[in-house]
């Protein structure tokens, strides 16, 4: 008897889960947005206050970002080669893509690493590598790519005083191109205004994995942040 009641009492819950399954899908699907918008939302909420160290994001005294200097002395995280955002391009053996190198500040890495969040002024700086092939030169390698000098700067950065969505991106071409507000454009351009949302924002809250950034593809920033809460037994 005793039995039999603890499984009724047992399958209760589970049973209840089910049959709320069933009977309200849409409520199920609601729940998931929920937890969606949580995530995106999280952006906005400030996180820890910058290290004690750590290098800074410049502004002019119009609020435009001064183009990260001295990043290559920082972490690099993560590097893809070839990721595209869509799908339109024709695959040609011999161009496998740009190279990217995600770079971010020491101190930020150390942080995200202890408590899983990105402090406030964490700056991610991506690098737009062309890769460049050794085939048919006279050359010490017979096959591969390697990532001939940066030509422009894709840029990253969280402070939920300034910005209020919480994360702003900025890119800064080396070479001559058309900025998304129609501005003249001009080569090496030393400060930048913010892109608008619908054309980086958006993409990066609905697919990062965590705050914004796709840690999915930083291998060396994931793993850290695992090794760590497995040695300290974190959840
Ligand atoms: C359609 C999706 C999409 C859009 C739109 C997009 N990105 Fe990204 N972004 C990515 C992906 C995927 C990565 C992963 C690394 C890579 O591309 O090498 C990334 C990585 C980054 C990073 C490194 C930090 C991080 O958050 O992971 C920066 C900085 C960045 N993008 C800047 C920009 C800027 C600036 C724009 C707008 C001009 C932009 N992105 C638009 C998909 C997007």
């Amino acid at each position: 008897m005793r039995k039999s009641l603890t499984v009724v009492f047992l399958s209760l819950p589970v049973l209840c889960f089910l049959s709320s399954q069933l009977l309200w899908p849409e409520t199920a699907a609601q729940e998931k947005s929920t937890v969606k918008q949580t995530v995106a939302a999280k952006a906005t909420v400030p996180s820890a206050a910058a290290p004690e160290g750590m290098a800074l994001p410049e502004y002019n005294d119009q609020g435009a970002l001064l183009r990260p200097v001295g990043f290559e002395r920082w972490m690099v995280v993560g590097t893809s080669i070839g990721l595209n955002y869509s799908d339109g391009k024709v695959k040609n053996p011999d161009d496998p893509g740009q190279f990217h190198n995600v770079y971010m500040q020491p101190q930020a890495f150390d942080n995200y690493v202890r408590t899983g969040e990105f402090p406030e002024q964490t700056v991610f700086v991506v690098t737009n590598n062309p890769s460049t092939s050794t085939k048919g030169k006279d050359s010490l390698n017979r096959t591969g790519f390697f990532a001939a000098p940066s030509t422009g700067l894709e840029v990253a950065v969280r402070d939920t005083k300034r910005f209020p969505d919480g994360w702003a991106y900025f890119m800064y071409h080396d070479t001559e191109h058309k900025p998304a507000d129609d501005t003249p454009s001009a080569k090496m351009r030393p400060v930048e205004t913010a892109y608008p949302r619908a054309a980086c924002y958006d993409c990066h809250a609905e697919h990062g994995a965590v705050d914004n950034v796709f840690t999915q593809f930083y291998s060396v920033l994931s793993n850290a942040r695992e090794q760590h809460v497995a040695e300290h037994r974190l959840e």
